[in-house]
């Protein structure tokens, strides 16, 4: 399943598309290190492990260039996750955001998901607008970049 939609936005055509074998990965390291603060310092091996346990993965291009990325983790039915949300800062507050995660609502292993997590430290607000609600009570995390410190 591949998918191809043009936004044009201030008189650019801007691509979405869902093939995981278009992403440059050298472009992507690029995106994360320069818009997303979480994804810096990423290694071309490990995004391409990510890459290959992803469905969907969506981009957003101008021509050529990449300048939007999403990823989830689903199980087709019940849970998935959406990570990596980014739109290069120089395309940011255009719509194209909202379209990129749309898209990857409405990829077919995401359609009928009874439940869609993600976490975000800044972008509630954007976020709330496509209709995520805050989930404070259910989440808790093993970080393993982390040390261990029980009871803190
Ligand atoms: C978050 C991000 C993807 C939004 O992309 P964007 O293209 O700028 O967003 P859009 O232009 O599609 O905005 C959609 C709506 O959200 C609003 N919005 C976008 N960013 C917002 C913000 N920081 N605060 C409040 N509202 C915001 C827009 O005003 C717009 O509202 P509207 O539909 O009522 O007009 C982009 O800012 C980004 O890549 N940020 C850095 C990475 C990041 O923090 N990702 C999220 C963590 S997973």
């Amino acid at each position: 399943m591949s998918i191809d939609i043009n936004s044009s936005i201030k008189g650019q055509s801007i691509r979405f598309c869902d093939r995981r074998a278009d992403i440059d990965l050298h472009q992507l390291q690029a995106l994360l290190n320069k818009s997303a603060f979480w994804a810096v310092d990423r290694q071309i091996e490990d995004l391409q492990i990510a890459l290959d346990r992803s469905e969907p993965v969506v981009s957003a291009w101008d021509d050529a260039k990449l300048i939007g990325f999403a990823r989830a983790t689903s199980d087709g039915i019940y849970r998935a996750t959406i990570w990596d949300v980014v739109i290069d800062c120089d395309y940011q507050r255009l719509g194209l955001g909202r379209r990129l995660v749309e898209t990857t609502l409405g990829h077919p292993s995401m359609q009928r998901v009874e439940r869609i997590y993600l976490t975000t430290t800044h972008q509630q607000s954007f976020y709330k607008r496509l209709g995520f609600v805050a989930n404070h009570s259910t989440t808790m995390i093993l970080d393993r970049s982390k040390p261990h410190t029980e009871g803190t």
